[in-house]
């Protein structure tokens, strides 16, 4: 497993905690060189210091000109970038006629033209480089309306479009373009949010999970997928959308 990476140089964003954390390190441990990137700088840095090969950068997705910025400079350092994963994400939580429209642009700002502005930039990169591997972060959100969370839920359903259409652009350059979309998975995103779903829906969290995805996942059943879909054994997968949920999503009731 150490090899199937090997001197792969990898980009993560929104690495300093949760599902991106989690990807650099199955990527690192994977035998790639992982550049950690976040908004919290420090965050970043504190997780490229646990790793074997890994560097850390501050990278705020929101500015197409830091990660433009981010490529050139692991390209100068590395040589290429072979793998993005476009990961960094927020959420927020109010019903539409409730939400500030402010609230709805912040959120498409990270969640869609953050990767966007990394999706761009890396396979640019890539296709003048001979190829890649760009995997983006989408959800079953972005095929299955949910209630409080419209701007997130829109936004994965743009990822997975944008995926799908940069896979054809690149297509004859060697770059693939597939996207992961997972269900609810344990980390701060969703911790975080749990009362206030609970609070306006009038539900039991627990209850919900194990209606519908049997347990809450965790990061480790995403990052298998991931580290398939930076490697070569991938090879004739391109703009796809990996569903991880638990059978939450093929689920009526
Ligand atoms: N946790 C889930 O259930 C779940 C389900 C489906 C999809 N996802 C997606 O997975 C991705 C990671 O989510 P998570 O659960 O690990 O969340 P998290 O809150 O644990 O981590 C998100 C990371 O993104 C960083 N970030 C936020 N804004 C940023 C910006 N503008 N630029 C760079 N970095 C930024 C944060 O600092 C943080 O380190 C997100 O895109 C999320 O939508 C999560």
């Amino acid at each position: 497993m150490t090899e199937l990476l090997k001197d792969k140089i990898a980009i993560v964003t929104g690495g300093a905690k949760g599902l991106g954390r989690a990807v650099a390190t199955s990527l690192d441990a994977a035998g790639a060189t992982v550049v950690v990137t976040d908004s919290d700088g420090d965050g970043a840095q504190a997780v490229a210091a646990e790793l074997v090969h890994g560097e850390g950068a501050t990278c705020d997705v929101r500015d197409d000109d830091q990660v433009e910025e981010l490529l050139g400079w692991v390209t100068q350092r590395h040589g290429s970038v072979d793998i993005m994963v476009a990961n960094a994400g927020i959420a927020t939580v109010a019903p539409i006629t409730e939400m500030p429209v402010e609230e709805w642009r912040s959120v498409l700002a990270v969640n869609l033209d953050g990767v966007y502005s990394s999706v761009r930039h890396a396979g640019r990169s890539m296709a003048g480089n001979g190829g890649g591997a760009i995997i983006t972060m989408a959800s079953i959100t972005g095929f299955s309306g949910s209630p409080l969370i419209s701007h997130y839920a829109a936004a994965k359903a743009g990822v997975i479009s944008l995926t799908r259409t940069a896979a054809v652009e690149w297509r004859d350059h060697g770059v693939r373009v597939n996207a992961i979309c997972p269900g609810w998975i344990g980390t701060d995103l969703v911790y975080d949010r749990v009362p206030q779903f609970e609070g306006a829906l009038g539900i039991d969290f627990d209850a919900l999970i194990t209606q519908k995805q049997g347990r809450l996942g965790t990061v480790d059943d995403v990052t298998p997928l991931a580290v398939f879909l930076a490697s070569e054994r991938s090879r004739f997968c391109s703009g796809s959308t990996f569903v991880v949920d638990g059978g939450m999503d093929a689920a009526l009731v």
